[in-house]
């Protein structure tokens, strides 16, 4: 029997439903874990299709002896305990490439909303503040000429540097590996992360959420950025030490952040980051059109039938290891 954990449209899981008997949770709206049904399953489960908000860690993986595959519906997989699947032989799916335009959209969109303040400017605009055309308000900051330091040049970071090198900016990076051919098609340069926080006007975060990079931007390193600089973040919330990023932004650390994701998610409404008029919050979209979720599901569903059948997984976290 396979779980699914969470409620999906039936056309994206089909390949699964019709080849297995499934277990589908509820939508996640009603629940962002497994429920208590679907725990109850797990004695009997070989397989498990997640949600990026479903802790799999060892005691799940001990109620559930018969596992053969977890595949998760998200790239990143840091609510999966990758030592214990790989100690239990447990390959564990995700589903990179698919969603790398649209995420890179988003923190492109990000980027030009924050440095332009289309969220007071817009509030503005709808609320009755807007005066005659005035050369002094709502100004903003120019792209083009600017630098963009890009922490991860995985293939978000990439696809991210390559829409900001279309508007103009010099981009450098900091990451674990070199990418000559993206220093060579960009003209960007690897820095070190302190050179990267000092010369960057804009930061933009595409790390995976590992023990190395959680608070990887914490107080020290968003006072080494520029007072003029902002940071957007797409990656996971806990890259960023969120209580520091406050205080940043309130006593003009840093000019303005633009984030995707937060710890938590969802962010309690009266947070005081959503005080702040300096930052602005979305909820977790960066995958979030149809054609590319659809495609998770499907990558999703190609993983944990390879699994099912013993063979290697199309993207096993397990292989980053
Ligand atoms: C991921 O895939 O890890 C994103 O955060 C959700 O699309």
């Amino acid at each position: 029997m396979i779980i699914i954990s969470h409620e999906l449209p039936a056309e994206w899981i089909h390949s699964v439903t019709e080849k297995y008997e499934t277990l589908v949770g509820p939508s996640t709206l009603e629940s962002a874990g497994l429920t208590p049904d679907l725990q109850r399953a797990l004695p009997e489960a070989t397989g498990l299709l997640t949600m990026l908000t479903v802790k799999v860690d060892a005691p799940l993986l001990m109620a559930a002896p018969n596992l053969k595959v977890v595949s998760q519906m998200a790239v990143g997989v840091d609510n999966i305990d990758l030592q214990a699947c790989q100690a239990q032989g447990i390959p564990v799916g995700h589903t990179p490439g698919v969603l790398t335009d649209a995420t890179a959209d988003v923190a492109m969109t990000l980027l030009l909303a924050v440095a332009r303040k289309l969220t007071q400017t817009a509030a503005d605009a709808r609320e009755g503040r807007w005066g005659t055309w005035n050369p002094t308000q709502w100004l903003g900051s120019d792209l083009a000429g600017s630098t963009l330091g890009i922490v991860g040049m995985g293939a978000i970071g990439q696809a991210t540097a390559r829409r900001a090198k279309a508007f103009g900016m010099k981009i450098v990076y900091h990451s674990r590996g070199r990418y000559l051919e993206i220093e060579k098609e960009l003209e960007a340069e690897k820095v070190t992360f302190r050179e990267l926080l000092q010369q960057s006007d804009v930061v933009s975060l595409h790390t995976p959420l590992t023990a190395e990079t959680t608070h990887l931007i914490d107080g020290s390193a968003l006072s080494a950025m520029k007072k003029s600089a902002i940071l957007i973040n797409t990656a996971r919330g806990g890259v960023v030490d969120q209580d520091a990023l406050v205080e940043a932004l309130r006593y003009g650390e840093i000019s303005a952040a633009g984030l995707d994701v937060t710890t938590p998610e969802p962010l309690p409404t009266y947070h005081p980051l959503f005080q702040m008029p300096n930052c602005l919050i979305l909820p977790h979209i960066g995958s979030a059109t149809q054609r590319t979720r659809q495609r998770m599901a499907q990558l999703a569903c190609e993983n944990l039938l390879l699994g099912l059948d013993s063979q290697p997984l199309k993207h096993n976290a397990l292989d980053l290891l």
